[in-house]
């Protein structure tokens, strides 16, 4: 039976029924809500984050006009290693950019760890503003990128499609490689636990870029500096979530990193992702962003596509399979929000038997 008490994004993080389906949609603070735009100003995001009252608006504009289950911070992956130091911008219409790439040993050098409170004071205070403000059934999510994602920024010192330098590193020098992953395990742990004590209920691990990965490169140079981060947030007692795009192979050693739930992307469908992932982990996703961007009945049609595939077992968080896309109808947002919380209960009990 649903525990009313329990927010239903937290039950779903940790497998139990609910009453309906959690929903909510990565990226979805900022990028398309014009009133988004008409609060933000110019300049760089990594400036307006340091205005708790601007970025604790950002966060909450969606909850209010979606309806979403859960709230996610307004940041950004970078930030860490902004706050530090390292020489990280992002450049408009670009993304991350690094003046002086990682190149070598001595870079190591530039990657001190975080102190939260003294280093990133406005994210706390953004945090702290947040649990005070939201619904207590709207879970706050802190979050940060994992060691690959981040590294893979640092070391092209931009946007790559293909992570010829990262993997020329990863596979030339991987003692290097492995050092620099686990001094960004230790700033997104530092980051990650500060967002926790500060109150966020949840966290999600972003290794967005992980999907460039073979199976046995992920395995080898990547996941040991990922499951120090779960292993580093588990006496905390909040659900971890792991996303990757394009992740499909990598969804079951994604899941052996540790965390509560695995993101899936919108190229698996979600019954063949759970049935790799067996009833071990929660499964969030995993709706095409861009089939927002299709009339809505045939929007509609995919919304249900992906509730029919989960068969109503308990453990499924309803989000795209990447962010929403700057260009994306917020009221085709409002849509799907409406279909997924009106289509019923996750706690089939005899749907596990159904996933083989
Ligand atoms: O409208 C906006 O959202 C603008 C604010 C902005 C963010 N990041 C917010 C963010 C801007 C300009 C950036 C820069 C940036 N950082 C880019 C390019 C521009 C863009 O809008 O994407 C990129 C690619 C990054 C790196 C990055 N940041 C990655 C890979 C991720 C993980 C999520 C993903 O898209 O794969 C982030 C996280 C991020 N950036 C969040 C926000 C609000 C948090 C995650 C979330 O909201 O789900």
């Amino acid at each position: 039976m649903p525990d009313p008490a329990v927010p239903p994004f937290l039950a779903a993080c940790r497998r139990q029924p609910t009453a309906r389906t959690p929903v909510w949609f990565m990226r979805q603070a900022g990028r398309s809500l014009p009133e988004y735009r008409a609060i933000r100003g110019d300049g760089s995001i990594l400036d307006a984050i340091k205005v708790p009252d601007l970025s604790t608006e950002i966060t909450l504009q969606p909850v209010r006009r979606y309806g979403v289950d859960a709230a996610i911070l307004y940041s950004d992956i970078v930030v860490p290693v902004h706050a530090i130091g390292f020489g990280v911008d992002i450049a408009p219409g670009v993304g991350p950019v690094v003046e002086a790439p990682f190149e070598r040993e001595a870079d190591l050098a530039r990657l001190r760890p975080l102190e939260p409170e003294e280093d990133t004071p406005w994210v706390l205070e953004t945090v702290r503003q947040l649990v005070d403000e939201l619904p207590a059934a709207v879970p706050l999510i802190g979050f940060a990128g994992a060691p690959f994602t981040v590294a893979s920024y640092l070391i092209e010192g931009r946007p790559s499609r293909t992570y010829e330098k990262t993997k020329a590193m990863m596979l030339g020098e991987p003692a290097l490689f492995s050092r620099l992953l686990d001094a960004i395990a230790t700033l997104s742990l530092a980051s990650l636990r500060s967002q926790v004590e500060a109150g966020a209920q949840a966290f999600q691990l972003f290794d967005s870029w992980a999907g460039a990965l073979s199976v046995s490169d992920y395995r080898t140079h990547v996941l040991p500096a990922s499951q120090r981060i779960f292993a580093g947030m588990a006496d905390l007692g909040v659900p971890g979530i792991h996303f990757g795009v394009a992740t499909g192979e990598l969804l079951t050693s994604m899941a052996d990193a540790g965390p509560d739930v695995v993101g899936v992307d919108w190229r698996v469908p979600l019954d063949a992702a759970r049935s790799r992932l067996g009833d071990r982990v929660a499964v969030q996703g995993n709706l095409d962003p861009e089939a927002a961007f299709a009339p809505w009945p045939v929007l509609e049609a995919k919304v249900h596509e992906v509730l029919d595939a989960n068969q109503g077992r308990p453990g499924h968080v309803f989000n795209l399979g990447h962010g929403v896309l700057p260009g994306t109808d917020p009221d085709q947002l409002t849509r799907v929000v409406e279909t997924v919380q009106a289509a019923g209960p996750c706690a089939a009990a005899g749907a596990a038997a159904a996933s083989g």
